[in-house]
């Protein structure tokens, strides 16, 4: 058995990491690390866990996390919390899987002008590998800090790799209309997303700043080779969870959907959790699972990609259950098929 511990274990993504962990054949979870007063039982804060799960809260430790020969950390916290953290787990010799957006953007320079604050660990942030094990499954394997994908940048990645790969798009005239239930900011309530504000209610934020842009752009131009710029908006809908993004980009040349449904299925060819979807994807169908729904059009002067995702899951804790997977020798897809 793998022993793992669970930091910021009262939020949305930790909760969906530790369902996951439960039915993983060759996980203990150890430690649920918190900051909860008074070492709660986990099951008092998410009673849905009521009966699977027995332990307590307790405070981060590196002594005990040692002790319990945790060999993996889940860090589920807010950016900046995280980097405050993670160095000491690396240095104490424990992996870890970071889901915040602290390890994701290469420049420390980049990450102070969309985060707004210097970043506090260069040499981990170098050192981090982007776990997107659809395009780096071999440096995802060796690595000691994984920076897990963004939940929006990964419909956004998938839908548009394999088109910007073939260089069958215009680079730079890429733009990205996301939706995200309410979820996707987390179980701190805020007046945004308090229920009288955003119920019955669509709204964009963050038009054309929102900090997941540069991730975007960072991924795709790796992959492609290519200098990509991208237009995103995201949309607050009210539903607990989902993501949909509409993507609308030029053609070079022109193409068939035929074509690039080809294209689209070779490219993710033995790809588990990638769907490309012969019907309009809807976010009912990847809710609870860590599929990512693709499906291509080919409309006026445009290609549209729509891609659906859960954005707790594959969004944020079941890709982080397929890295981690990939980091220890698993089969990629153990405790995440429906
Ligand atoms: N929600 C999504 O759809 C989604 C998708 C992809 C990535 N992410 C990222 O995943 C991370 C966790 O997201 P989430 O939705 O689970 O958030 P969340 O529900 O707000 O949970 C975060 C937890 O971190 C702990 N925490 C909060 N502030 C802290 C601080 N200043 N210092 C130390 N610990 C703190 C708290 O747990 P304790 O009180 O138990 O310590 C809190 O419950 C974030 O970085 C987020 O951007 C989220």
């Amino acid at each position: 058995m793998i022993n793992v511990a669970v930091l910021g274990a009262s939020g949305y993504t930790a909760l969906e990491v530790i369902k996951i962990l439960l039915r993983h054949p060759h996980v203990k979870i150890v430690a649920c690390i918190s900051r909860q007063e008074g070492t709660p039982l986990v099951s008092s804060i998410h009673p849905s866990l009521t009966k699977r799960i027995d332990l307590r809260c307790e405070e981060l430790d590196l002594g005990s996390l040692k002790e319990k020969d945790v060999q993996c950390v889940f860090s589920c916290l807010p950016h900046g919390a995280s980097m405050e953290v993670i160095p000491k787990l690396i240095k104490a010799g424990i992996r870890v899987i970071d889901l915040s957006a602290d390890y994701r953007l290469k420049d420390p320079v980049i990450y102070k002008k969309w985060y707004g604050e210097e970043h506090l660990d260069i040499s981990g942030l170098a050192s981090a590998v982007y776990g997107l094990p659809e395009f780096n499954s071999l440096d995802i394997k060796t690595c000691n800090l994984l920076a897990n994908p963004g939940c929006y940048p990964q419909t956004a990645i998938l839908g548009l790799a394999p088109l910007l790969v073939e260089k069958l798009i215009h680079p730079e005239q890429i733009i990205v209309d996301s939706k995200s239930g309410v979820s996707g900011a987390g179980r701190n309530p805020k007046q945004a997303t308090h229920f009288p504000e955003c119920n019955e209610s669509v709204s964009a934020y963050q038009v054309g700043k929102h900090r997941h842009t540069p991730e975007m752009e960072q991924a795709l131009e790796k992959v492609s080779g290519e200098r990509v710029k991208i237009m995103f908006t995201p949309h607050l809908i009210p539903m607990d969870r989902g993501i949909f993004s509409t993507i609308y980009a030029k053609p070079k040349k022109e193409i068939s959907e035929q074509a690039i449904n080809e294209l689209v299925c070779k490219f993710y060819k033995d790809k588990p959790f990638i769907r490309l979807v012969d019907h309009l994807p809807a976010t009912k169908d990847s809710v609870g699972t860590n599929y990512v729904d693709l499906h291509y059009k080919v409309a006026g002067d445009y290609i549209v990609v729509l891609a659906a995702e859960d954005n707790l899951i594959r969004g944020a804790s079941g890709v982080a259950v397929q890295n981690f997977n990939l980091m220890f020798g698993l089969p990629e897809v153990t405790a995440l098929l429906p």
